[in-house]
């Protein structure tokens, strides 16, 4: 039977970027959270079947959409209901400039060192004024009156950092369904994060435990996530550790490690077609190894470290062409502006000393055709991922799956860093193709690249392949909905 259920996430599934007029009908979004999230969509046939909620940010949403904000859009799983919620713009400054992305997406990253005593431009966590948390409040409140008007919806997924007071708020306003959370994100250590905790901040993250334990299931993307998010349950809320779950407030809270996935065979089906980008066509004539980063330019992702050891790896008589890639994000968030001018000081130096070496360097901060970001994960001989901490990161997922179409000897080493979630789901794969550093040691992570260049690392094998495979978006969403059902 069809069950009827919610997805709340802070974008919505597409933003319309074009009039209605133009005629052009949008086929489906983009975005890691969204890839992700498609495969859990269930059709709809009038009265059941998946809703989407997210924030109306698209210029032209409003034409498409019914006054309530809902629209029926075709995706590649059929037709999903979808609603859009529209604020003020100083309510989603506040909401999302402010308290999701310079207060609580610093710190929810501090899992193991204070990055931003660590490094010259990782922000502190900036303890929200009273105007921008009741921005958030807000919003959050917002999802969980959009979702409490679906009386009949069975479950209600809601989705990361920016929407965790939601659950809570749905607990209050009895909503009759199942309540599923999702952190993406890392969920940080109390103690690393102490200092930022002070005064403002640390209520607003007392909220943040608080609302996320209105939920009955809790997924995280690790083990360790689970762990903190308990401690901290119980130092900021006085909730009862038990086994997988927490007791808050007379219910029962599971907490359980449900690491994300990729969809395999969209991805192969555009790894299988792709065509190679001219640059790493040249590379590859020229004999040069092919050294890639790809990710969105932000400062979580380790860029700056990455371009050190670029250069150092060079400077010890490395010869290779390094491509690196970095989409814009959260552009005029202020936690992000000390970050370009680390990137472009050190892209300076890496580009120095590649050249020197007899190699090729590109650092470009642009979005490109996913076609192409594809391409060159499959070309790739090193895909170096440098996260200081990540959720999971999917690229070297994403890797792994486009370098199956190469014979096994010919593979990329994929590098990641160690406190990204990938690191431990895959802990396993470090001699077989997933090479765990810590970004922050410089020296070792100029060894682990050299290493990768040198042959001396294990290249991505077909087991590695193949547990990416097991766990992929399908298995992480049917586990997360089976477990949430299984609480009815
Ligand atoms: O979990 C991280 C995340 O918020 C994802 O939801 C999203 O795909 C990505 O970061 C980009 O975020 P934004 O919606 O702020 O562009």
């Amino acid at each position: 039977m069809q069950r009827t259920g919610l997805i709340l996430a802070n974008r919505a599934y597409l933003d319309h970027e074009t009039p209605r007029s133009a005629g052009s009908s949008p086929s489906g979004g983009n975005g890691g959270l969204l890839a992700t999230l498609r495969p859990v969509i269930e059709p709809w046939d009038g009265t059941s079947g998946t809703t989407w909620i997210g924030a109306g940010l698209g210029q032209f949403d409003s034409e498409w959409t019914d006054a309530r904000g809902f629209e029926l859009i075709e995706t590649p799983r059929g037709t999903l209901r979808h609603r859009r919620l529209f604020f003020p713009s100083a309510t989603w400054q506040g909401h999302y400039a402010e308290v999701s992305n310079s207060f609580l997406w610093p710190l929810v990253h501090l899992v193991r060192n204070d990055l931003p005593a660590a490094t010259s431009y990782y922000p502190a966590p900036a303890a929200p004024s009273a105007d921008d948390w009741e921005a958030f409040v807000a919003v959050n409140s917002a999802f969980a009156a959009a979702a409490a008007e679906e009386t009949d919806a069975d479950w209600c997924w809601v989705h990361d950092y920016q929407l965790a007071l939601t659950p809570g708020f749905l607990r209050e306003r009895r909503f009759p369904g199942k309540i599923g959370f999702f952190l993406h994100t890392p969920f940080p250590s109390v103690e690393v994060a102490r200092p930022y905790l002070a005064g403002s901040a640390g209520y607003a993250f007392k909220q943040v435990v608080a609302g996320m334990l209105g939920a009955d299931l809790l997924g995280f993307q690790t083990n360790g996530d689970v762990e903190r998010f308990q401690r901290a349950a119980l130092a900021f809320c006085g909730a009862e550790l038990m086994e997988g779950a927490v007791a808050f407030e007379g219910h029962i809270v599971r907490t359980v490690c449900f690491p994300v996935g990729i969809d395999i065979e969209d991805m192969l089906e555009i790894a299988n077609t792709a065509p190679t980008p001219p640059q790493a066509a040249n590379a590859k004539l020229e004999g040069l190894p092919l050294v890639v980063g790809l990710e969105r330019a932000d400062y979580t992702k380790g860029i700056p470290e990455r371009l050190r050891a670029i250069a150092e790896a060079s400077r010890s008589g490395c010869r290779f062409a390094y491509l690196g890639i970095a989409a814009p994000t959260r552009e005029g968030v202020r936690a992000y502006d000390a970050l370009e001018s680390a990137i472009e000081a050190a892209a300076n130096e890496a580009r120095q000393a590649c050249m020197a070496a007899g190699g090729s360097f590109a650092h470009v901060r642009a979005n490109v055709e996913w076609e192409d970001v594809v391409a060159l994960q499959r070309v790739a001989d090193v895909v170096f991922t440098s996260s200081l901490a990540d959720g999971q990161n999917l690229v070297p997922l994403q890797a792994a799956i486009a370098q199956s179409l190469r014979p096994a000897p010919e593979r990329a080493v994929i590098l990641t860093g160690r406190d990204a979630g990938v690191a431990s789901t895959f802990g396993a794969f470090s001699e077989q193709g997933l090479f765990a550093v810590e970004p922050l040691d410089h020296d070792a992570l100029t060894h682990a690249l050299i290493a990768a260049l040198d042959g001396r690392l294990g290249r991505v094998s077909d087991r590695f392949v193949q547990e990416v495979r097991l766990n992929d978006a399908f298995a992480w969403s049917s586990s997360f909905l089976a477990a949430l059902e299984e609480e009815c």
